[in-house]
């Protein structure tokens, strides 16, 4: 930790006075972080896989070389996990549950799930979060706050409001209860579109064995998404997935301001009657109907590139002020440019941005007023990994393609709701 933060002031002071080779110097960084990240566990892993989405704020190496950071470690062993059932419980776990298999099925930075049956003979799989890890997460985030600090002054947008908005979401995670409340409230949210309901599972809680540190829900056997996807990439079947995966987040971000902040492949199952499930609603953002709004349009303006309804969504959704709608909506013009909109991740990969940075980071210049209201950051998240997983998912379709189905759904239901 100490050395995270050492090497950040150095880094901070070569970048100051331009000092060697920054972009290796970042890497080297990018890459220490990775390797205590990895050893540490913890709140690290979480701020790095987070870091790594902030494209817009890190330098592209940083942002590289922390994608690298694995969300699986070794399991605890059986002996800890009981002790943690015993006391969160009360009592040891063989009054509640019948079996319950000694090896995990899965183990994160945050806790490990188990599979095992209740008395009354339901298969379950139960979360439980390692002992002592409020603590280690308490420390790393007030250390990662120093650690960051370094960056802040290569980003243009404030890496401390950011942070707050994580930290936030990370100590959420480790509440069950919270993520408990979450599943069933966005499992009602969703069971309200009839076709929804039929395409998207979301696992029952058990709350008589559930507590701040445990979650037991309903076991369900299904593949992992990335296998069903390698299996079936392209077909009938993937691209279906992808329509109704995209459609139950849409419904979340856009119709219900309460939505899952982690889909990525890991959380995301297909059952046996090809239902998507969704698992892990651990990391969870809700919104202000204000934000909603203002992302919804913003979405909608960017997908028919108008750059005028761009500038107005994110005044609408309290990102900037009006005296800077024309400043944002010289962004938003370099932003559509056709040769470097809506591409598909191989096309991305192959292109040479630095022209088009030097043309944005020019128009950004004069952008006044820019502020993060609570929730952007996740969103864009959740928004961001929807889309890369729509990609992956139905590799050849553009971003553009993958949304617009549902836009015009969601508008139309907005416009049934005014009327
Ligand atoms: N209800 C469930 N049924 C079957 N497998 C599950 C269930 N819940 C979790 N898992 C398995 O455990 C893994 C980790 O669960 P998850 O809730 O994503 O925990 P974490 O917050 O640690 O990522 C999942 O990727 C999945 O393989
Ligand atoms: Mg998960």
């Amino acid at each position: 930790m100490v050395e995270l933060f050492g090497h950040a002031v150095i880094l901070y002071l070569r970048y100051r006075w331009k000092i060697g080779d920054l972009d290796n110097a970042f890497r080297k960084y990018a890459e220490m972080y990775v390797k205590i990240a990895s050893r540490e566990k913890g709140a690290l892993i979480k701020l790095g896989q987070l870091a790594s989405l902030r494209v817009d704020i890190f330098p592209d190496i940083v942002s590289e070389t922390l994608a690298h950071l694995q969300d699986r470690v070794e399991p605890r062993p059986f002996s800890e996990v009981s002790d943690q059932l015993k006391h969160e419980l009360g009592f040891g776990w063989r009054k509640l549950f019948g079996s319950f298999d000694k090896d995990a099925i899965a183990a994160a930075s945050l806790g490990q799930v188990h599979r095992a049956t209740l008395i009354s003979g339901e298969e379950v799989a139960v979360k439980i979060l390692y002992p002592g890890i409020e603590k280690t997460v308490w420390l790393d985030l007030a250390c990662a706050r120093c650690a960051l600090w370094a960056f802040n002054f290569v980003t243009i947008s404030d890496l401390r409001l950011v942070f707050l908005e994580i930290k936030t979401s990370i100590l959420r995670e480790m509440n069950y209860e919270i993520e408990a409340d979450v599943a069933e409230e966005i499992a009602g949210n969703l069971s309200r579109d009839e076709k929804l309901a039929k395409k998207i599972k979301v696992p029952k809680i058990y709350r008589e064995t559930s507590r701040t540190r445990i979650l037991t829900m309903e076991f369900i056997s299904g593949a992992p998404l990335r296998e069903f996807v390698t299996s079936s990439q392209g077909s009938k079947e993937s691209k279906s997935t992808v329509f109704w995966m995209v459609r139950a987040f849409l419904h979340q971000m856009f119709v219900d301001g309460l939505f899952h902040c982690d889909p990525h492949p890991g959380n995301l199952l297909i059952d046996s009657e090809q239902r998507i499930v969704l698992l892990d609603f651990g990391m969870n953002k809700r919104i202000s109907d204000r934000l909603r709004e203002g992302l919804r349009m913003n979405v909608w303006a960017t997908m028919r590139r108008d750059s005028r309804a761009y500038a107005k969504s994110l005044e609408k959704a309290g990102m900037i002020g009006s005296k800077d709608l024309q400043a944002v909506q010289k962004v938003a013009e370099v932003m559509f440019d056709p040769e470097y909109f809506n591409l598909t991740p191989k096309e991305f990969a192959g292109l040479d941005f630095s022209r088009y940075l030097r043309r944005m980071r020019f128009e950004l210049r004069k952008v006044n007023s820019f502020v993060l209201p609570d929730g952007v950051v996740m969103w864009f998240r959740s928004f961001s990994l929807l889309l890369t997983l729509g990609a992956e998912l139905a590799p050849g379709m553009r971003p553009v393609e993958i949304l617009a189905p549902h836009m015009a759904h969601y508008l139309a239901e907005e416009a049934n709701r005014v009327t």
